[in-house]
């Protein structure tokens, strides 16, 4: 197995359910690469125990590492991943991903007829098939416990506190860290925002006798066009932005627009790191579980994904097919406590 891309809470988690049903219960044994896509191409892995995995349940991060390796940008990348493979004797690999680690998991099954099991995590919620990603829970914990505190310090100055969160195009954290902490505006990258708007928001608050406002910004969210200045982005092995800044540029522009003292809190990689939520750990050993019994099993090409509470098989190609972005009708029962 492996893990690839932004590491999450829960992935030990994972890893540990992997190994614990796979070896006592189905009589496999294990392998764990190092740095996602990086340890099968360059066949650098290590065999897993139950022992070597104890104690690793509440631990946030990977034992395994991570890396946002793209197999299809390396020279001869399938061809090197099934010598492992067949070099190991392995029966196949479990991918726990997010969307860039199960899209190549996905290619290398469909394109490649290797036998691949993924496994969906990300604290961005945005894997299409799944209802919830393992991670997501922690973040969202982490940002709401971090948007009390910025209410308490927004009040005592009668301030402006825009809090940046991650999510990349989903707008998932925002919205519901957003809703749990209050926020006075959530901007999501799924609805281009009108700065004037989210100005006019914070002065009806001033109007109603409320002197401070908390702004929660995906780092995703983009202005509606002409509105304000954006800044370009640079991109990883897969082509995807590296996304973050649009709250150190939407704090000066509210305080040069209303006159209102603003500050700027982006919260970061604070929201993927430490330990994992209770619900995130069982959700992460529940889809660990099914991942092995999946592969001995050989249903290859699939991922477990949670679907009302039950977890069920779906395609890969299913999951990766297209982001899961936040509906209107989710955003609206936001927008009520708007202003
Ligand atoms: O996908 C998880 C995530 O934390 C995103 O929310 C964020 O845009 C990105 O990873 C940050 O990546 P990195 O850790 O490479 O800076």
């Amino acid at each position: 197995m492996l893990t690839g891309g932004g590491d999450c809470p829960g992935l030990n988690a994972a890893i540990r359910a992997i190994v614990r049903k796979g070896i006592d219960q189905h009589g496999h044994s294990i392998v764990g690469f190092r740095d996602g896509w990086r340890g099968p191409l360059e066949n650098d892995g290590s065999e897993l125990t139950v022992e070597s995995t104890r104690g690793i349940l509440p631990r946030g991060g990977t034992i395994l590492g991570t890396s946002r390796t793209n197999p299809f940008t390396r020279d001869d990348g399938p061809h090197r991943i099934r010598e492992t493979v067949e070099s190991l004797g392995l029966g196949g690999l479990i991918a726990i991903g997010g969307e860039d680690t199960l899209g190549a998991a996905a290619r290398l099954h469909d394109e490649h007829g290797l036998p691949v099991i993924g496994v969906p995590k990300t604290i961005d919620n945005d894997l299409g098939a799944t209802d919830l990603t393992f991670g997501f829970d922690t973040a969202v914990h982490v940002a709401t416990e971090a948007i009390d505190r910025l209410h308490t310090t927004a009040e005592s100055h009668n301030r402006i506190l825009v809090c940046e969160v991650m999510g990349r195009h989903a707008g998932w954290i925002a919205l519901h860290s957003g809703l749990a902490g209050g926020a006075d505006a959530i901007l999501v990258p799924e609805r281009p925002f009108d700065v004037d708007e989210v100005c006019r928001l914070i002065r009806r608050r001033h109007s109603r006798g409320r002197y401070f406002s908390i702004i929660v910004v995906a780092e995703g969210a983009v202005p509606l066009e002409g509105t304000m200045e954006t800044l370009g982005a640079e991109v990883d092995e897969f082509g995807h932005a590296r996304l973050g800044g649009i709250g150190q540029r939407l704090g000066p522009e509210i305080e040069k627009r209303t006159g209102f003292e603003t500050r700027v809190t982006v919260l970061g990689h604070v929201q993927r790191g430490g330990t994992p939520t209770a619900f995130d750990r069982v959700l992460a050993t529940r889809l660990g579980v099914a991942a092995i019994d999946a592969a001995h099993e050989g249903r290859w090409g699939c991922m477990p994904a949670l679907q009302g509470n039950r977890v069920t098989l779906v395609a890969l190609r299913e999951a990766v097919a297209e982001l899961r972005r936040v509906p209107d009708e989710e955003f609206a029962v936001a927008e009520v406590f708007f202003g």
